[in-house]
């Protein structure tokens, strides 16, 4: 490292940094986007599948994501240029990261969006807890197609959808702007820990007084002959989108991690956390879902529309519902802070400008994307940007977002990591620093160079063209 290297903002301790990461990967994904695509992809086929992309596929790019980091101690282009260079290689390898960089802006205008909907699902909650009390099921004496329609008002009204939106991308703003120890840290440190005690008492909750076995059946019983290609597709987006991989989010983050911490070791445990997060989250809103006879397969409208009709049958439901909604908000700014990190940590460095006005710039740009992914639901239902692409010639603005990242962006970037960190870079100068010896080392570094980045090309291969 340069002698001259002014204090870096970086995390203060092992536990900061564990925290951080495991809110980057716990978030909607785990909540919203898991239910929703277990649901209907077959439920236990994609879980099944789900689970062996983590293990086998997202473990070892997190670790080879982490270990670019930190190696670069810089944004993440810079520190893949960095690397390269001190390989030999061409600088423009830098490029797959500001693809990354790219990629997580994007995710975070759509990212936003869903976030104000959790922003105004709190408001709608606490309003109905101080109109009927505490004790009652939520919004009595209100028929259920009411509640249901709680989303497709909001959806009617594009002013109220806009605003959520931009609210929640301000607060994410407010704490990146506050710098890494700061703002995301700060964040990560109290708003994680009360995530895990709300998560794990509304899921006591559910199971106790849901349709538990029948959630377990559904989640676990595997039928492998439910594991089509684009099932197999879903299940791999999935794990790099709950696992942020392939968006330059993983190497940011590892930039600010000390010498000392173990990233094997951390991996592993950001991975199983995250997929426990999953696990538990389906076992939190399926009991429920099953209880009150609503579909499994609702799509988006799962959390948003299902499930707080089945907290109006609830003992103590509209504080359930306000509970649940708040502990999905705390997930969600956990996991937004580190979609405007990378870019904003790459735009400090390429104009020198302060935090604060690089935030800003990039909450513009996000806060116009949004803002159409907003519109997607109402003024802009009808238009279809990709419309010359045919898997995404249906797609409105919000789900083209959404798709291109996860079944295009994310595992692109992801098998460039892996063949960069396989087979481009000097092995000496990273694999010292991984935290493997022997047998386990070996076996990681067989995955980075051949089983991911193969897999992952056959999966996104198949599924895009089927
Ligand atoms: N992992 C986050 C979630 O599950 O909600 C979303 C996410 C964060 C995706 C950061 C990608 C990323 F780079």
């Amino acid at each position: 490292m340069a002698v001259a290297d002014a204090p870096r903002d970086g995390w203060t301790s092992r536990r900061a940094f564990l925290l951080a990461a495991i809110g980057s990967a716990v978030g909607l994904g785990n909540l919203w986007r898991f239910s929703t695509e277990a649901g209907t992809n077959g439920g236990s086929a994609f879980v099944l599948f789900y689970i062996f992309c983590v293990i086998l596929i997202g473990l070892p790019v997190l670790l080879a994501e982490t270990l670019i980091g930190r190696h670069g101690q810089s944004s993440a282009p810079e520190s893949v240029r960095k690397l390269a260079a001190e390989s030999n290689a061409s600088k423009h390898w830098g490029l797959i990261a500001t693809l990354g960089v790219i990629g997580s802006l994007l995710i975070l205008s759509f990212y936003c969006v869903v976030g104000g909907w959790v922003l105004y699902y709190i408001w709608v909650f606490l309003g109905d807890m101080i109109q009927t009390g505490l004790a009652g099921g939520a919004f009595q004496g209100r028929p259920a197609a009411d509640i249901e329609g709680l989303l497709p008002n909001l959806f009617g009204d594009a002013r109220l959808m806009v605003g959520c939106g931009l609210a929640f991308l301000a607060i994410t703003a407010f704490f990146v702007a506050r710098g890494v120890s700061s703002g995301i840290e700060w964040v990560a440190s109290w708003l994680m820990p009360a995530f895990f005690v709300l998560l794990v008492l509304i899921t006591i909750y559910g199971l106790a007084t849901g349709a538990a076995s029948e959630a377990i059946s559904f989640l676990f019983t595997f039928d492998f002959s439910k594991l089509t290609p684009e099932v197999m597709l879903a299940a791999v987006g999935q794990a790099f989108f709950s696992l942020s991989l392939g968006m330059a989010s993983m190497i940011t983050y590892g930039a600010y991690v000390g010498r000392d911490v173990n990233l094997a070791q951390t991996s592993g445990i950001i991975g199983g956390a995250d997929t426990m997060v999953a696990l538990i989250g389906g076992l939190c809103i399926f009991p429920i879902v099953f209880a009150a006879g609503l579909s499994v397969s609702a799509g988006p409208g799962l959390m948003f529309q299902s499930l707080p009709v089945a907290f109006q049958a609830m003992p103590f439901g509209s504080l359930i519902g306000f509970a649940f909604f708040i502990m999905v908000a705390f997930a969600a700014l956990t996991s937004s802070v580190s979609l405007l990190e990378p870019s904003t940590a790459w735009l400090k460095q390429l104009t020198g400008l302060n935090r604060l006005a690089t935030t800003l710039i990039l909450c513009g740009v996000a806060g116009v994307l949004g803002t159409l992914a907003a519109l997607s639901f109402n003024e802009l239902a009808d238009f279809r940007p990709l419309a010359f692409i045919p898997i995404f010639a249906e797609s409105n603005f919000f789900d083209a977002l959404d798709g291109v990242t996860a079944k295009i962006m994310m595992p692109l970037g992801a098998i460039l990591v892996c063949i960069f960190v396989g087979w481009i870079a000097d092995a000496r100068l990273i694999d010292e620093e991984n935290g493997l010896d022997g047998a386990l080392h070996q076996f990681w570094r067989f995955l980075v160079r051949f089983l991911c980045p193969i897999v992952l090309g056959v999966i996104m291969v198949t599924g895009l063209m089927s």
